[in-house]
């Protein structure tokens, strides 16, 4: 009687359950009856075997359940990676120093390469190379603010970029005389983009566009709405 009490016992205990004793687990699933009979017995064994069933109900359980929150927790950590992928939103502008100088003018067409960062999020926009490529697909907002100035009045004043997405031009700005010693263009739109597209900024030969730290010629995006 001992050794079968002790043996239920080692069955419960953790670490001892590839112990092959079969004694409860026999017992059929609506061995409320038929353990009842064995209480009359032998009530000592029987209160272990119910016991281990007990702990085995648990485990079940408590296995059931933490495999179900584990599954809940992935599908929420796959939406919340998604949702911090899709965060992209970047503002430069051309210089960083506090001296006046000019970019441009250039023989040939020229992508802007805008030197300081306001904010980058997402690293969708290279410094090195003033290109913003799409990581995420979606209708992004984005502007383009130039200014330029002459120098001294009579000057001519060339104000001449345009936004491309895959080098085509999506939209231009221009301010191309001799009437105003500085003046500055503007270009707001809202576009669908995919991954993989790059958007610059362009400006066109022989003209020339001078900043500051007072930033007057800027180039921004973001993420308006993300493809589902
Ligand atoms: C817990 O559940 C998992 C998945 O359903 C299963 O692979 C594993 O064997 C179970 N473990 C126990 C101790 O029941
Ligand atoms: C969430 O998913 C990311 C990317 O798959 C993984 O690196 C990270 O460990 C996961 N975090 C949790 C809490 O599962």
């Amino acid at each position: 009687m001992r050794a079968v009490v002790l043996l239920c016992l080692l069955h419960v205990a953790p670490g001892m359950s590839q112990f092959n004793w079969e004694g409860p687990e026999r017992v059929a699933p609506d061995a409320v009856t038929s353990s009842a009979s064995a209480c009359n017995v032998d009530t000592l064994s029987c209160e272990c075997c119910k016991m281990v069933r007990e702990t085995k109900r648990l485990q079940t359980y408590f296995n059931t359940t933490l495999t179900n929150l584990e599954r809940e927790l992935d599908k929420a950590n796959q939406t919340f990676v998604a949702l911090q992928g899709s965060r992209v939103a970047f503002s430069v502008s051309l210089y960083t120093g506090d001296t006046f100088k000019c970019y441009g003018p250039f023989g040939v067409d020229t992508i802007i390469a805008y030197q300081h960062i306001f904010i980058n999020l997402g690293m969708a926009y290279n410094m090195a190379t003033g290109i913003f490529t799409v990581t995420y697909p979606g209708v992004y907002s984005l502007a383009v603010t130039s200014f330029s100035d002459a120098g001294s009045p009579g000057n001519i004043l060339a104000v001449c970029t345009s936004l491309q997405v895959n080098s085509q031009i999506v939209a231009g700005s221009r301010e191309l005389n001799r009437n105003d010693q500085e003046d500055s263009t503007t270009i707001a739109v809202a576009l669908k983009l995919k991954a993989g597209d790059k958007v610059s900024v362009k400006l066109a030969k022989g003209c020339y566009l001078c900043d500051d730290s007072n930033h007057y010629n800027t180039f921004s995006a973001f993420l308006l709405y993300a493809d589902a």
